[in-house]
């Protein structure tokens, strides 16, 4: 796992022809493309560079050739086997990339072959071909690199929702980000940036602060050596207006307890269950047991929201994510948001085989 945002895995070279990386192939049977593959569940030797076949797309699918793979935190869940609706092992993991359209299956009339899009999917997407439902494709625009297309999905569809459909963030609010210097943190920093003073907190590790201030974190906390509660109270005494909760566990309940009256905490996961490159279940144990609850009596009296968020289980939501995807592009344009790269990797580097 990196500790800057969006690491992407580059899947073929960046040469730029429209066909599928192939080896060959016998008579009527699919070429052969590199994937990343989960082999079980447990540390990175796990992910291993299999070769597989994809066929043609069906009715409404696109065959895509990919360019660059999103590596999620989800997707370090996921390879510890702490992630639900899980295909059957082994199976290639992956929820975001970009690349080419090489082939238009029937029934597509919103893309051509050629297209560059990104990809949004619960899983396999780490391969050098994918075949996909067209409605899970957006286009890229003009000027956007197949690397940045691959770290925008996830991490900003998550910010935006977060903030601005369930948090309705307006000016002079504010927000504490935690994991701010990741992939969503980065996200939500900037979508921030682009609604009136709003004031934020962001904890992250102290080597990270001062590229957080740069980026518009008023008070970036070092939650490994203070503690993120009594430093928010420092400087706001009645708390802040949302919390962006990725913690889980006993963090829920600071995060509650941290809101200004008609505050909001938005839970998206749950980052304590993970200590090392395997799971532990001593930690998870404590995370469970330190779940936040809350019933509806108490909820009223404390006039405050909590919200779950959880992108994953969005999947048939096309049409409300396609909305988002295109608010995204609209402020990409504008040169209002960029995802950061941290590194690029080829799939090579990434598999210990
Ligand atoms: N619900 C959804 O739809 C959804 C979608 C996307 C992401 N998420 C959640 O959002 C959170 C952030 O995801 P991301 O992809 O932005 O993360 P990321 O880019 O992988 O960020 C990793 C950074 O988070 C910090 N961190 C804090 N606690 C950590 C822990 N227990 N283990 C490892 N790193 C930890 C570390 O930085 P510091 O050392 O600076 O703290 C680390 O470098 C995760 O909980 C993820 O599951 C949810």
């Amino acid at each position: 796992m990196s500790s800057e945002p969006a690491p992407v895995a580059e899947a073929t070279p960046p040469e730029q022809s429209l066909e599928p990386p192939v080896k060959a192939a016998s008579s009527g049977e699919a070429p052969e493309h590199r994937a990343l593959v989960l082999t079980g569940f447990g540390g990175y030797e796990k992910v291993k560079v299999q070769t597989r076949r994809s066929g043609s797309p069906g009715p409404g699918e696109l065959s895509v050739r990919v360019r660059a793979c999103g590596l999620n935190f989800a997707d370090v869940m996921m390879r510890q086997g702490l992630y639900d609706r899980l295909p059957s092992l082994p199976f290639c993991p992956g929820m975001e990339c970009a690349g080419t359209v090489c082939t238009v299956g029937e029934e597509v009339r919103d893309r051509q072959v050629g297209d560059k899009v990104m990809i949004l999917a619960r899983t396999g997407l780490w391969q050098e071909v994918v075949n996909v439902p067209a409605v899970h494709t957006f286009l890229m625009p003009e000027g956007m690199s197949f690397e940045e297309a691959a770290a925008l999905p996830v991490n900003y569809i998550t910010a935006y929702m977060i903030l601005f459909d369930f948090g309705n963030l307006r000016p002079n609010q504010s927000v504490l980000i935690h994991m701010a210097a990741g992939g969503v943190g980065t996200a939500a920093i900037q979508l921030c940036k682009t609604v009136e003073n709003v004031t934020i907190f962001g904890t992250a590790s102290a080597s990270k602060h001062d590229s957080l201030k740069e980026s518009g974190v008023a008070h970036p906390i070092d939650y490994r050596t203070m503690d993120y509660v009594e430093e928010v109270r420092k400087i706001s005494p009645k708390g802040v207006d949302i919390v962006m909760d990725p913690l889980g566990g006993s963090d829920t309940s600071k995060a509650f307890h941290l809101l200004k009256p008609m505050g909001k905490v938005i839970t998206y996961g749950v980052a304590n269950l993970i200590t090392g490159q395997k799971k532990n279940l001593m930690t998870m144990a404590k995370t469970w047991w330190n779940q936040f609850s809350i019933n509806a009596i108490q909820l009223l009296h404390h006039n405050k929201a909590v919200c779950g968020y959880d992108l994953g289980n969005m999947d048939e939501e096309y049409e409300l994510i396609t909305g988002v995807v295109l608010k995204l592009i609209n402020l990409y344009n504008e040169g209002k948001i960029k995802p950061k790269i941290d590194s690029v990797w080829s799939f090579d580097q990434v598999s210990l085989n």
